[in-house]
């Protein structure tokens, strides 16, 4: 599907994107767990107290997958709504949250409508970040809260090295064996489309949020930005 090194862009990507998904659904969960020993669970846990939210509030996750994060919410007696624009994803899924088929850079949510957001490992696999930056600060309320879960880069030398080799390296064999060559060797490579970290604060002010932080997660090899509406 992809030649090494060769990163699609805009519309292509987003086409390429929603294939893969589609095609790694059935697997995707139990890759995922295997691939980060079970860490993305804390992750995700981690996200939602960031949050800080009120019961009963209402959060949308976006790029929300088989609903993982869905299901934390709710454990957390809060009500999400889930969104992807995977049809595979969203019928692998396994959660009793709504869920809507749709683009998150496209949202069919009215303006300041949400307490709140979540999303977990998709920036990267936007086509336009800033883009998405912007609508999420449209459709949440002034006071609302946004937390976004990616990977990350390991600040100490020893751990990145050890990340690179896990994730370059492993990974894509794990994914070969379990599901599919290409898009498990898209993951390591698609590290590549994330800003720089202090990019991505920076562009999340600018699209209206306040007391943005990146919190880093497991040795930095995650990263959270939690973020507050201030319009
Ligand atoms: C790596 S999975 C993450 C799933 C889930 N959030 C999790 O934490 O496991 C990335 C998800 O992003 C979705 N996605 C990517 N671009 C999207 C877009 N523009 N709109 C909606 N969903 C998108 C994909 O379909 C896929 O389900």
């Amino acid at each position: 599907m992809l030649e090494d090194n060769d990163l699609p862009q805009g519309e292509d990507k987003a086409i390429i994107v929603e294939q893969m998904f589609d095609q790694i659904a059935h697997r995707y969960d139990l890759i995922n767990r295997l691939m980060t020993f079970r860490m993305d669970v804390r992750w995700r846990r981690r996200t939602v107290r960031g949050l800080a939210l009120e019961p009963g509030s209402t959060v949308l996750d976006l790029a929300c997958g088989t609903g993982d994060f869905c299901n934390d919410l709710m454990r957390y007696e809060l009500n999400p709504i889930g969104i992807d624009f995977s049809a595979g994803m969203l019928a692998a899924a396994a959660t009793d949250a709504p869920l809507v088929r749709a683009d998150a850079l496209r949202l069919p949510i009215p303006d300041s409508h949400v307490d709140g957001i979540t999303c977990g490992f998709a920036l990267r696999n936007f086509k336009d970040l800033n883009s998405f930056f912007h609508e999420i600060s449209r459709v949440v309320r002034p006071g609302g809260r946004i937390g976004l879960l990616d990977v990350g880069q390991p600040s100490h030398p020893l751990l990145r090295w050890g990340h690179r080799v896990y994730f370059g390296t492993l990974v894509p064999k794990i994914g070969a064996l379990l599901s599919d060559a290409d898009a498990y060797s898209y993951l390591p490579k698609s590290v590549d489309y994330l800003p720089e970290s202090e990019k991505m604060l920076t562009e999340l002010r600018v699209a209206g949020f306040t007391d943005v932080a990146r919190i880093p997660l497991t040795g930095g090899i995650t990263q959270l930005f939690l973020g507050t509406q201030g319009t």
